[in-house]
């Protein structure tokens, strides 16, 4: 069953649809692509990877697929859609990550490019326990968290209806550690966005 604020955010990506992929292409700063590297650098070519939240594929889920087994997630069906089309080597589900069911142990590793700032924070431990589930053992999990104290933020953004949430770094650790992952990397980020700069923390954690 699709959480509402998820339906909101998958409702918000139909209507932006490639506007987000030009607006990526403005971020001076993004440090995406390093920690790409710090996970595909751990994992062996044909490795089974989720990425939850992969939009319309452009970013990092076509460079996974070039060496990894890749399953892309994503509420927006039209980014789903546009996804199949542009990475045609990956598989796609068009579904909401936070209530999604998935065999156990069954990927090498999970990640999450920019998803989970939309995730409601109430939903993060749950979320945290079944990634630490999909995983595994030894299996990485890759994420980029929000760092703001946002219990939940619905507004304009990008022209359309977007939900926002999460929690201060120091709980978003508490979390994953609850979890039962154990933080291999974790470092608060900041950049520019065109509307001004935003931080993020990356994390990669192993179970
Ligand atoms: C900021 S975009 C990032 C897309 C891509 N990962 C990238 O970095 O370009 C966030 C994506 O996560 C998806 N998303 C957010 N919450 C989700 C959820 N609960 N389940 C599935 N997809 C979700 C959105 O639909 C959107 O495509």
């Amino acid at each position: 069953m699709t959480d509402e604020r998820a339906q909101l955010v998958g409702e918000g990506y139909d209507a932006i649809g490639e506007r987000f992929d030009e607006w990526r292409e403005q971020i001076v700063g993004d440090p995406r692509e390093r920690w790409f590297e710090e996970l595909a650098s751990r994992l062996y070519d044909g490795a089974r990877v989720l990425d939850l939240g992969c939009g319309s594929g452009l970013a990092e889920t076509q460079r996974l697929a070039l060496r990894f087994n890749v399953t892309g997630v994503d509420v927006s069906a039209s980014q789903v859609r546009r996804a199949r089309a542009n990475v045609p080597a990956a598989r796609f589900v068009h579904a909401d990550f936070t209530s999604l069911e998935l065999p156990p142990a069954t990927f090498e590793a999970v990640c999450s490019f920019y998803a989970f700032n939309h995730v409601p924070r109430d939903l993060l431990p749950t979320v945290f326990e079944r990634v630490h589930g999909w995983l595994r053992p030894g299996g990485y999990f890759l994420v980029s968290l929000g760092t703001e104290d946002t219990p939940e933020w619905t507004g304009e953004w990008l022209g359309t209806t977007m939900f926002f949430s999460g929690y201060p770094p120091e709980t978003n650790r508490r979390l994953l550690d609850e979890a039962g992952f154990t933080r291999v990397l974790d470092e608060v980020v900041t950049f520019q966005e065109p509307e001004g700069e935003v931080t993020f923390q990356w994390v990669l954690a192993q179970t």
